[in-house]
């Protein structure tokens, strides 16, 4: 028996006890005769002592060993004259009688405790090193956590795990396909899938009522903090449902993992916006509702007094930034600057200071009586001591710029904090979205996604306006301003999926090439059907309070799409080039 006990499981009703514990080196000091070995595994840290009067042996083994060495010790568990409060651990030690040292190791190019020494690069390259550390240790614990409450809640409910294959046809869900070549098919390839919709859908044709998967998936898109190449779906498909029923056994689902993962209770049930409320009053379809600020549309109070910048545009939008009435000329400059920033993209800020006296003060004073300033500021709910922030432009475009800005002012002020959950379901989606550069429209779910029941009659008008205004059974669960999630009740008929290809400007020759084996199946009895897909490593994140789901991936990719550990992507030999009937062309020069 390698260890009786883990480094993280001691405690003062063991005193006295004889253990053999094994684990990494974490830190060896020496005090006086005394050497004191901080030993580690993912349970915890367990000091080791070994005394001045231990033999001369063992004082030389203690003193050889190096970080991360991996050793075996026996000895026995003694009360700590000086206890740490702050360890599981700390009010015990062992006073050792042998070590064993199982391995050695070279020198880590970072420390790996609590806090590393290391940069992002390097911790990247020696990720099997870092994940040795216990905040990403904690990290995978609580995503297997998650992974045992989804699958233990989906099985009550009936639901059936079942796999879908990874080499497979180009999916739809909006980003560019990873594709692998065919040996066997020269000239032709496979794409990996961006998600299992279309096999889901397919097994709800098949008769599997009730089908998840954690699944990963993979999109060739820009990444950011929440976004990586190959990621990992919850995903879940029900027959014979409608929107409530699938929103309401969801819900439940995040309400076990909420409380046993992480002991939070959420409302019950979860509070519903539409995507227009979503988009009128937080300026984004995934607000951040911990706080308030919404936005207000003030277009009839600012238009018409002679300010051509309000009076040229389609919307003026306001929100009111709490206490920040003090801000000085330099800090409103440096936040115009900020705006005026492409990943915001506003052409300048308008600002209207409350004074604590009752006064205001504009940047826009010489177009608007101080009774005009007045009502604009009210018409935001502003209290003296607030700051009014205006920006303008086309209606969607101007409160987006307001939905950032309201997350930047909201993280200034303290109001974002990760220990506070505020889930939320947006509803209502516009089944389309217009796209002014391909003057064409773009499934804003994807192409399976049914228009509501009674908006039918527009969906199948051929006027811009009509379909502009038909909204699905779509909904995208958010929590904290980040979407974890979304799904729709899909069309589950040849014809209506036929229209919607037609809609979205797909031929029929392409959507019988790309999609003909689902319209196909359409034809032999598809059940009325709905689902939804959780990005899990967001949940992860988000669950253990941080933006990034990089820590919550064992071995993730860099912001390159990079795997610097194992050095991929990287260049295949000819053999294998040849076999593909592939032919790789010289870069070419800049
Ligand atoms: P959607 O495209 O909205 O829907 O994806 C579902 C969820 O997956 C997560 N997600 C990602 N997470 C990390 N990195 C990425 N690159 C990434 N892309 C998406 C998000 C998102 O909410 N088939 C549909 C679902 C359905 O209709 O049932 C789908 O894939 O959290």
């Amino acid at each position: 028996m390698y260890r009786s006990n883990t480094c993280g499981e001691l405690r003062i009703e063991n005193v006295g006890q004889k253990v053999t514990l094994a684990g990494w080196v974490q830190k060896v000091r020496k005090l006086g005769g005394m050497t004191f070995i901080d030993l580690r595994d993912r349970y915890g840290i367990t000091q080791l002592v070994v005394d001045a009067t231990a033999p001369a042996e063992l004082i030389e083994t203690a003193s050889s060993l190096g970080r991360e060495f991996v050793i075996q010790v026996v000895g026995t568990v003694v009360e700590r004259q000086a206890k740490n409060a702050k360890m599981a651990t700390g009010e015990v030690e062992i006073t050792v009688e042998c070590i064993n040292v199982l391995n050695k190791s070279v020198t880590p190019p970072f420390t790996i405790e609590e806090e590393s020494d290391g940069g992002e690069d390097i911790r990247a390259k020696y990720r099997y090193l870092d994940l040795r550390r216990p905040p990403l240790q904690r990290a995978l614990a609580l995503r297997h956590r998650l992974a045992q409450e989804i699958r233990s809640y989906l099985d009550q409910q009936g639901f059936m795990e079942i796999e879908t294959p990874y080499l497979i046809k180009s999916t739809p869900e909006g980003a560019r396909d990873f594709v692998v070549p065919s040996r066997m098919n020269p000239g032709q390839f496979y794409a990996l899938p961006q998600s299992p919709q279309t096999f889901k859908q397919l097994l709800m044709v098949s008769g599997y009522d009730r089908y998840f998967q954690i699944v990963r998936c993979f999109r060739d898109e820009d990444l950011r903090a929440d976004r990586q190449p190959e990621f990992t779906q919850i995903d879940c498909e029900m027959s014979f449902v409608e929107q409530e029923d699938v929103l309401n056994t969801f819900e439940g689902m995040m309400r076990q993992m909420f409380k046993n993962a992480i002991g939070v209770d959420i409302p019950n049930p979860l509070p519903r916006m539409s995507w227009y409320d979503a988009m009128d009053f937080y300026g984004s379809d995934k607000p951040d509702v911990r706080f308030g600020m919404k936005i207000h549309d003030i277009t009839s109070l600012a238009q018409g007094h002679g300010f051509s910048v309000f009076d040229s545009v389609e919307y003026v939008g306001a929100i009111a930034a709490e206490g920040c009435a003090e801000y000085t000329r330099k800090e409103l400059d440096a936040l115009t600057e900020w705006v005026k920033r492409p990943q915001v993209g506003a052409k300048g800020l308008v600002y209207i200071k409350c004074n604590a006296d009752g006064t205001f003060k504009s940047s826009v004073d010489k177009f608007y009586t101080p009774e005009e300033v007045k009502a604009m500021a009210e018409a935001v709910e502003a209290k003296a001591g607030d700051l009014v922030l205006i920006l303008c432009g086309a209606k969607r475009k101007a409160q987006t710029m307001l939905g950032v800005l309201r997350i930047e002012m909201g993280n200034r002020l303290g109001y974002r904090d990760p220990k506070v959950f505020a889930p939320l379901w947006i509803v209502d989606f516009p089944l389309l979205e217009w796209d002014d550069e391909t003057q064409r429209f773009y499934a804003m779910h994807h192409p399976f996604t049914a228009p509501k029941p009674e908006h039918e009659k527009w969906f199948y008008s051929d006027k811009k306006e009509d379909l502009e205004r038909v909204c699905a059974n779509a909904y995208d669960f958010v929590l904290n301003g980040t979407e974890l999630g979304g799904g729709s009740i899909r069309i589950h008929n040849a014809d209506m999926q036929q229209r919607m290809f037609e809609v979205l400007g797909i031929s029929k020759e392409d959507a019988e090439y790309k999609f003909g084996f689902i319209i196909n199946a359409f034809k032999f009895g598809a059940p009325p059907h709905g689902g939804l897909a959780f990005g899990f490593d967001r949940v992860c994140a988000l669950f253990g309070g941080q933006e990034t789901i990089r820590d919550y991936i064992a071995f993730p990719k860099n912001n390159q799409g990079r795997d610097v550990m194992i050095d991929s992507p990287s260049q295949i030999d000819q053999t294998q080039l040849d076999e593909l009937m592939l032919d790789i062309r010289p870069l070419e020069q800049n």
